[in-house]
């Protein structure tokens, strides 16, 4: 059994000039949920997750047909407000991309934008997110200091401070790990895994350990195309399709 989703791609094509790297992918991602994207180098695993907030279009040369709809509304509608999209959700890309200002003020940034100036108000959503983050602990007593010294794992749970803090509906994750040693990869995967019971989450790997350890959904992108959708236990145990199969026992890689 699938569960309902607010966020649904359908038809959804996408090419870079001429080539076709999407190809009619219709799937519903399953809220309160972690649905995780596999496949090999270059089937399109990080086109689709940038599909999903419409940041492809700062690319030039990319055309995107079909739709994406958040809450019944169709995000590549003309008239949609491309910023607002974004603020529903959050992108943790691969390597953590801290702001050149304090740890505080790297997850004050988003609240800031929103209006909200009383000291008080900020240090509590500081201290919110940085516990969502599980970094608060790490940092209490060093907030005033520089994003850029805490170590590449410390920074991407405050990457994902960040993006929480603007109170995103949905998280995208692109491979939000490969940059980490393996304790801090799985301190993010902790935080992502008490983070599923309020959030969308769609997490991009090629670590099919990594799939096993979080996924409560899998899509299997293979060329471009959507093999196989479904429960974890089903496409990661029982496949149904051959080439589902041949990436999973590591024929294909
Ligand atoms: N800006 C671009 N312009 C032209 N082609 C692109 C562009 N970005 C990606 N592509 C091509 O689109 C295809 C899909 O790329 P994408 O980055 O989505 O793959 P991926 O599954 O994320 O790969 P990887 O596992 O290596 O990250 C590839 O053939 C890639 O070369
Ligand atoms: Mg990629």
């Amino acid at each position: 059994m699938t569960r309902p989703g607010r966020l649904r791609v359908e038809n959804l094509n996408v090419f870079y000039g001429k080539n076709q790297v999407l190809k009619n992918i219709s799937l519903v991602i399953p809220d309160n949920s972690i649905t995780v994207i596999i496949g090999p180098s270059g089937c399109g695993k990080t086109t689709f997750l940038k599909s999903l907030n419409r940041l492809l279009e700062e690319q030039d040369g990319v055309r995107v047909e079909g739709k994406v709809i958040l809450d019944d509304q169709d995000i590549y509608q003309e008239d949609i407000d491309v910023t607002a999209i974004r603020k529903r959700m959050g992108l943790l890309s691969q390597k953590p991309q801290v702001l050149p200002m304090s740890i505080y003020d790297n997850v004050a940034f988003g609240p800031k934008l929103l209006g909200i100036r009383k000291r008080k108000e900020l240090d509590e959503l500081v201290e919110k997110y940085l516990k969502m983050a599980g970094l608060w602990e790490e940092v209490r007593n060093r907030l005033a200091e520089p994003a850029s010294r805490l170590s590449i794992g410390q920074q991407q749970r405050l990457c994902l401070a960040r993006g929480l803090a603007v109170e995103p509906e949905v998280i995208l994750g692109d491979e939000p790990t490969s940059a980490l040693d393996p304790q801090s990869s799985r301190n993010v995967e902790k935080q992502l895994l008490n983070l599923k019971q309020n959030y969308t989450i769609v997490l991009v790997t090629h670590i099919l350990r990594q799939a096993r350890r979080l996924a409560d959904y899998v899509a299997f992108l293979y060329f471009g195309e959507l093999i196989e959708f479904g429960p974890a236990s089903e496409v990661l145990i029982s496949p149904r399709d051959p080439r589902t199969r041949a990436y999973i026992t590591g024929e294909i890689s």
